[in-house]
């Protein structure tokens, strides 16, 4: 490359038109997941406080929500249960019932709007009664009884007509298990996508007070989320999920992470996700509504963020929003 002034960086960012021809990015609607609140409750929405504009919705509304989605040209959804406190207990029965909330919306949705994907969470910190994401003995959250619970209820998941499941327990483990139960109930055509490298992180705040899991939650999850500190480790997690049978791998938290999407979609080239969590959505919009960010803009340039990072695509509750500005 030639110096300045032969090399003039700025010629091609003068109009419009040449800063399109040279534009190394996109981002569309076909980037978007939508990340959705469930509840089990009798109101049909209810605001989450930490997160302005995102409603918890319920079995009555979830329809509604899908066919939104499928007109905003957003092509799969990602559920996410709040689930009352009386269905929870240490073993997570909850989460191998097959008429609970999450395989209901799925059956729901699948029958009214077949041509969304529909994404669910396989993870019991809905389901127990201390907030984590496997089972205790005492102190110890424990590796392989967990993993068996997990394949058990992505079964029930898929049989519900789940397109894709998703382990967001960090187990050791999990993803195999889950892709041989898979295999076993003929449910071969199920994708995994794993939370491959999700960190213990405080930008889940509001996520857990959308789900209602914050004030039971014992503790925090570092003995098997990782520690934001690590970056080969990531590697070797999202390896393990690839050879285990994985077919997308995700990195969460998003924004504060891409440096860890970069280096995974340059070593795997797998298909490659990230995750914009609540504390992420929150931030923005505090500061939106404060008038001291641009809503559309940063929301946007955050998005574009993880498509320069190498993401195919995001899950983000801003999906309906960015959505809407997209459209052609
Ligand atoms: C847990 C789970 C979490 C999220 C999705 N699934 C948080 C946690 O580990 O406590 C976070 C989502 C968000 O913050 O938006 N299985």
């Amino acid at each position: 490359m030639a110096t300045y002034p032969l090399t003039r960086l700025r010629r091609t960012r003068r109009t419009d038109w040449s800063r399109r021809l040279v534009r190394e990015n996109t981002l569309t609607r076909d980037d978007l997941i939508w990340t959705i609140v469930l509840s089990d409750g009798a109101e049909k929405r209810a605001p989450v406080p930490s997160m302005p504009g995102v409603d918890r919705v319920n079995l009555d509304e979830i329809v509604s929500e899908a066919k939104r989605a499928r007109d905003l040209g957003i092509p799969a959804i990602a559920l996410f249960p709040h689930v009352n406190p009386k269905f929870k207990d240490a073993k997570a029965s909850e989460a191998l019932n097959s008429k609970g909330l999450v395989p209901e919306a799925v059956r729901a949705v699948k029958a009214a709007v077949p041509e969304i994907g529909i994404i669910v969470d396989v993870a019991l910190d809905p389901y127990t009664d201390h907030g984590h994401d496997g089972l205790m003995e005492g102190e110890t959250i424990v590796n392989d009884p967990t993993v068996e619970v997990l394949a058990e209820s992505a079964i029930i998941l898929a049989e519900a007509g789940a397109d894709i499941v998703a382990p967001s327990d960090m187990m050791d483990g999990r993803v195999g298990a889950i892709r041989d139960a898979l295999e076993t109930a003929n449910h071969t055509d199920v994708m995994i996508m794993s939370y491959a490298a999700k960190y213990a992180s405080g930008f889940y705040g509001p996520y857990r007070d959308a789900i209602g899991t914050a004030s039971a939650l014992k503790g925090d999850k570092r003995t098997y989320q990782m520690d934001p500190a690590n970056s080969d480790e990531a590697l070797r997690e999202v390896e393990q999920d690839i050879l285990e049978g994985a077919d997308m791998v995700m990195v969460k938290p998003g924004m504060p992470y891409l440096d860890i999407i970069r280096r995974i979609k340059d070593e795997f080239a797998m298909p490659t996700y990230a995750f914009q969590v609540s504390g992420e959505y929150a931030m923005m919009m505090a500061a939106a509504q404060n008038g001291w960010l641009d809503e559309k803009r940063v929301i946007l340039e955050s998005l574009m963020s993880f498509k320069r990072a190498g993401c195919d695509g995001v899950l983000t509750y801003f999906a309906p929003k960015a959505a809407e500005w997209l459209q052609d």
